[in-house]
């Protein structure tokens, strides 16, 4: 078990990395802890990175998957669109370090948004000076 999140390996994600991912979204789909909106976020992700875009890092413990976080990489700012650290991983500061590890790789951006959050969640990126600015209306049509 990994004491550090210096111990953690961390790297963008290549389109060799599809089936890693594919095995680590099955992980996640099983999760209850995930929310219903991020379940589908693995076929997302494998589609990005076969089409060869950035923004997608992984993290590894001795070379298993331990997190993943999705980002779109625009011009002037990052939007993380979905952030997963496996259960066994978790309160290490993981998350926090991959989030970070973004803004490391792609530095001199106006703003980082969080566009997937929960009320779970908002604790996570509270602490990591995330602040909300727009709430927005959804009116749902099933
Ligand atoms: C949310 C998630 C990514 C956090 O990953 P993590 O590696 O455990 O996060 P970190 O260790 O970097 O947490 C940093 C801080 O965020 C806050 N935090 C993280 N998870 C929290 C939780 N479940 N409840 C309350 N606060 C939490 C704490 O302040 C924590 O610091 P502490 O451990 O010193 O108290 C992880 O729980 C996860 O994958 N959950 C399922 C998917 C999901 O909900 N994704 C995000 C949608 S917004």
């Amino acid at each position: 078990m990994k004491s550090s999140v210096n111990d953690y390996v961390i790297r963008e994600a290549t389109a060799e990395d599809h089936g890693m991912i594919y095995d680590f979204s099955l992980i996640a789909s099983k999760d209850e802890t995930v929310p219903d909106f991020l379940r589908n976020a693995g076929e997302f992700v494998i589609k990005k990175i076969e089409e060869g875009r950035s923004g997608v890092l992984l993290a590894f413990s001795d070379e298993e998957l331990a997190g993943i976080v999705d980002a779109d990489i625009l011009e002037s700012k990052i939007e993380i669109r979905s952030v997963y650290v496996r259960k066994d991983h978790r309160r290490k500061g993981l998350a926090s370090h991959l989030v970070n590890k973004l803004m490391e790789i792609y530095p001199n951006k106006e703003m980082v948004l969080a566009t997937a959050v929960t009320e779970k969640g908002k604790k996570f990126w509270e602490s990591n000076g995330f602040r909300v600015m727009e709430w927005k209306m959804v009116k749902k049509m099933d």
